[in-house]
């Protein structure tokens, strides 16, 4: 197994598993003397911990996270920055039942059949939990980029057949899912809780949008923007796919309604009237908005009876008891978040280099 670490020009390399010691990140490639706040790596964190909201897991994980390098007097050294967060309260018992049976939807038979050997306390590596490092990452990330005049905000916009018709992102921290639609976001919480008590789960619908982006981050043609941002996003537990702008209804479109059409705004400098394409041309930011969507597919961990297999290759009937999160969208946002700030600051120093800009340095 090779593949945990990610990121051409910044290296974001995640380790540990659900119910072992402790979950961590090394970030290398940082600019040097850039101010992070840990105070908002916190808030980042809250944002993702498991039992931070009734919509979730019942488990409660502190999520702690312990800065262990590459800081010195607050600011980042360019030196790899080390990042642990301490498991706290694993119930490994509670997989026990499960222990030598394939959880339909979960990665445990794709495990099996590929190392042979699989940490079936929570999942391993393939928990939801390994995503805790990915928002420590994109905390970091997202402080660089806002220095760069960069902002990064998701939400939550569909659950099931609940969803958004409005965008509005300031009324979106006000609700478990950050739904830009507040009217919606409380459909959506009922949609979650009859799910649950159905033993049931549910999927969603999360967009993401970054504004700031100069024209210019992607490199074609294999490292192009929209490329990087779909392997980041289909990196993350439970998605299964991606649209950018308006997405798969381009298919139903003409080049007439589509192309976003170019003209000088009020200052004389060029801008575009639509963004249909959602901030990408050529696999480069155009300095539009970039937009995307993913699509969350319902947890699978469900305590209805389906039918697996076991070990020894017997036809079983299996029910995931625990604590597990009936939408995986709630605790999802911020980890949308964290990995398009890796990605585009990836992309950033792939185009621009590390060097900080001295207004960058306090
Ligand atoms: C934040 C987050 C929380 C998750 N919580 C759970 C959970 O409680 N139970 C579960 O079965 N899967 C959960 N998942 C989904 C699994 O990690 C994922 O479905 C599994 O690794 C299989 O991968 P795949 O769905 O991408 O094929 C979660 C995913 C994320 C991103």
């Amino acid at each position: 197994m090779s593949a945990n670490s990610f990121g051409s020009a910044l290296h974001v390399t995640t380790f540990g598993e659900s119910h072992g010691v402790a979950l961590g990140v090394v970030v290398d490639g940082l600019e040097p003397g850039i101010p992070i706040d840990v105070q908002e790596l916190r808030r980042m964190m809250e944002r993702r911990r498991p039992g931070a909201n009734a919509l979730g897991t019942a488990r409660k994980e502190q999520d702690e996270v312990s800065i262990l390098s590459g800081m010195f007097q607050g600011l980042t050294t360019g030196a790899p920055l080390a990042m642990e967060i301490r498991n706290g309260d694993q119930k490994s018992s509670d997989y026990d039942e499960i222990a030598g049976l394939y959880r339909p939807g979960h990665a445990d038979w794709t495990w099996q059949q590929k190392f042979g050997i699989r940490d079936w306390r929570g999942g391993g590596r393939s928990s939801g939990r390994e995503t805790s490092s990915r928002v420590a990452a994109g905390a970091i990330a997202m402080q660089i980029l806002k220095l760069k005049g960069i902002g990064i905000v998701a939400g939550t916009v569909r659950i099931g057949d609940v969803a958004a018709s409005r965008r509005d992102w300031d009324v979106a921290p006000s609700n478990p899912l950050n739904c830009p639609d507040e009217q919606a976001a409380i459909g959506m919480q009922e949609r979650i809780e009859a799910a649950r008590k159905a033993q049931d789960s549910v999927g969603g619908i999360i967009e993401c949008i970054a504004t700031g982006l100069p024209p210019g981050l992607g490199e074609p043609v294999f490292d192009k923007l929209d490329a990087k941002i779909a392997q980041a996003m289909l990196s993350i537990g439970a998605v299964k796919g991606i649209e950018f702008g308006d997405g798969f209804s381009c298919a139903l479109s003409s080049g007439s309604r589509f192309n976003d059409e170019m003209a000088l705004d009020g200052n004389g400098k060029p801008m575009f009237l639509t963004n249909h394409a959602g901030g990408v041309l050529g696999g480069m930011s155009s300095g539009a908005p970039l937009v995307f969507r993913i699509a969350v597919k319902p947890t699978p961990s469900i305590s209805l009876p389906q039918r697996t297999m076991d070990l020894d290759g017997r036809e079983r009937i299996v029910e995931v008891h625990g604590r597990h999160d009936p939408c995986v969208c709630p605790r999802a946002v911020v980890v949308v978040e964290a990995m398009a700030a890796i990605t585009i600051l990836d992309a950033w120093y792939t185009a621009f280099g590390r060097v900080p800009r001295p207004s960058d340095i306090r």
